[in-house]
């Protein structure tokens, strides 16, 4: 599916409407597009530029500047394993070597289900918790061969669908002022406080633990990361 479908449609034209100049919805829109696809493709870059009366260069040049957005298609989830100096100290690399064993692909390769795709990252900026993993962006800290190995196999089994989003969709993307997240009614929006006017520290981020065992606990630091769209929610959750 190349083009926006008619629910992200929407979402995109909400989107413009935020702003005094279309071409400023750029970058959020091209979240929404990745979240449908799982990456850019030309389709629907051109689609993008269309409706923001851009050419498709100029979607993609400034696209291509940013590491979060992929030109090919990628798996499910993008497992990208820290291996800068901190997470080095304390591991890192004999970590990276079980996950390549255990998902049977080096990085940079998706599994054959198309279900994970390997990087070897740079810092994080979660060396406290070194060695660190990131999945579509979400954060998990002190990672070892076993509670990696616990990690995707509670991504297997769809346990961190709320936590973990496929394709790497950003939370403040989802949460643009106005808008309500994806298939959310506005009751349900102002419930979960994914709809306008609610910053982060209302959702209870905790992944549900497996009957049994525990669960590597995700810090969705995604959700610091800030767009132009949504800085007004920023700076609104930060007030006192
Ligand atoms: S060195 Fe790994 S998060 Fe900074």
């Amino acid at each position: 599916m190349p083009r926006l479908n008619p629910d992200n449609l929407q979402r995109a034209l909400d989107l413009i409407a935020l702003y005094p100049q279309r071409r400023s919805a750029l970058i959020p829109i091209l979240h929404v597009l990745q979240e449908q696809d799982g990456f850019l493709s030309e389709d629907g870059m051109s689609h993008v530029g269309e409706l923001l009366g851009l050419e498709a260069v100029e979607v993609r040049g400034t696209a291509s500047f940013y590491d979060m957005f992929h030109f090919e298609p990628v798996g499910k989830y993008l497992v990208a394993v820290c291996t800068n100096i901190a997470c080095m100290l304390q591991g890192a690399y004999r970590l990276l070597e079980h996950v390549e064993e255990r998902l049977g692909v080096a990085p940079g390769a998706t599994t054959e289900d198309g279900m994970f795709t390997l990087e070897d990252a740079e810092c994080l900026a979660l060396c406290g918790n070194a060695p660190c993993v990131t999945v579509n962006w979400r954060f998990f800290g002190d990672v070892d061969p076993d509670r990696f190995d616990i990690l995707i196999d509670d991504l297997r089994a769809g346990r961190l669908d709320d936590e973990v989003p496929p394709h790497g969709t950003l939370t403040r993307v989802r949460r643009t002022a106005g808008l309500a997240a994806a298939g959310a009614t506005p009751t349900e929006a102002a419930a979960t406080g994914s709809g306008a006017g609610r910053g982060d520290g209302g959702a209870d981020r905790s992944p549900t633990p497996a009957p049994g065992r525990p669960v590597v606990p995700a810090l969705d630091l995604s959700t610091r990361r800030t767009t132009t769209a949504t800085s007004v929610l920023d700076a609104a959750h930060l007030e006192p």
